[in-house]
């Protein structure tokens, strides 16, 4: 399997402060995946995201990215890759389409290929009615969509996205999500950074969890999820005897066991299609919850996880 980036022990020590932000960093994309580097804030997913990048010097350690080492041939690796960072890099003033145009002209695209090009994305991106209009007056989600577009003027062979979706509504953050993975079949190996469990879920083959600087645990979407619990139905029923008879009912739909508290009932389920099962044969048996809620598992219930092991490690 060809590696696409690789880091080794990377860290990264900001003057003035207490502890380095990237101490013992290493990572491995293969080609043509995704990985999620997930962590909550401060964990080092820019840092990390910028030495990779070249836009960041790293204190010790070594990377290569697209075959080229990030230390010594920085600009191997800038033509190799597209970077959409935390804060957009696009004019404001401009509009979608200037800007695209600019980009490609500052990529070395002659006037008619960047034209041309701008042309493709913005079709591309859905951006067709906006594509004259300033950049201020877009959207969240159309300004998302306009960074992707500008990273892919000359399609890069990795691409860096940091914290795709954060800020945007869910209906737009469906919407980049979709982006993302049309690049993938597009064949570009990608490394997106989130702080949503649900998105390195929804995007990744692969994800590593950062905390304080360093990948404290990895694996595919699936084996985190296996980790932290399954997808749960959490059902308040009106009394002690519904929460009995709701649990009994159940049964046949969980791939656990059934919890059951006082007048709540908690019922761990494989999938969506188990939910409307579920829900189903409450209704059929006259089971009526006064409230049910399905609980995904979160980004906490993970740290929870990796807390309890690195306690168990440590007694
Ligand atoms: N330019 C800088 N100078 C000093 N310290 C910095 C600088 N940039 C980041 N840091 C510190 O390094 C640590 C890691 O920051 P980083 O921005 O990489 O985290 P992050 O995971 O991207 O967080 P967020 O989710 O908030 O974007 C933090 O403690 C942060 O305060
Ligand atoms: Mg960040």
């Amino acid at each position: 399997m060809e590696t696409a980036i690789e880091a080794r022990s990377v860290r990264k020590h900001y003057r003035g402060t207490e502890r380095p932000a990237l101490d013992g960093f290493d990572l491995r994309v293969a080609a043509g995946s995704v990985c999620a580097l997930l962590g909550r804030n401060g964990a080092g997913k820019t840092t990390a995201v910028r030495i990779l990048t070249t836009l960041l010097t790293m204190d010790d350690g070594a990377a290569t990215v697209a075959g080229h080492d990030v230390r010594a041939d920085g600009d191997g690796v800038r033509r190799a890759i597209g970077l959409v960072g935390q804060n957009a890099a696009v004019d404001e003033i401009l509009g979608g389409r200037a800007n695209l145009v600019l980009f490609g002209r500052l990529r070395g695209l002659s006037k008619a290929a960047a034209r041309a090009r701008a042309a493709e994305l913005i079709t591309r991106f859905g951006l067709d009615e906006a594509a004259d209009r300033a950049v201020g007056t877009y959207s969240g989600g159309m300004r998302r969509r306009l960074d992707l577009a500008a990273s892919l003027v000359v399609p890069p062979s990795v691409l860096f996205v940091d914290e795709p979706t954060t800020g945007l509504d869910p209906d737009a953050r469906r919407d980049v999500w979709g982006t993302v993975r049309r690049l993938v079949d597009d064949g570009v190996t990608v490394l997106l950074t989130t702080q949503y469990l649900e998105e390195a879920e929804e995007l990744a083959d692969h994800v590593a969890m950062l905390r304080d600087g360093r990948v404290v645990l990895e694996g595919s979407p699936a084996e985190l999820t296996s980790l932290v619990g399954d997808t749960r139905v959490e059902a308040v029923l009106p009394s002690t005897d519904d929460a009995a008879a709701a649990a009994r009912t159940a049964e046949a739909h969980a791939v656990g066991p059934v919890v059951v508290d006082g007048v709540s009932v908690a019922v761990p389920v494989a999938d969506a299609v188990a939910v409307t099962r579920l829900c189903g044969a409450w209704s059929a048996a006259g089971v009526e919850p006064r409230d049910v809620a399905v609980r995904r598992p979160t980004l906490d219930d993970v740290f929870v996880h990796v807390n309890r092991t690195a306690e168990e490690v440590a007694r």
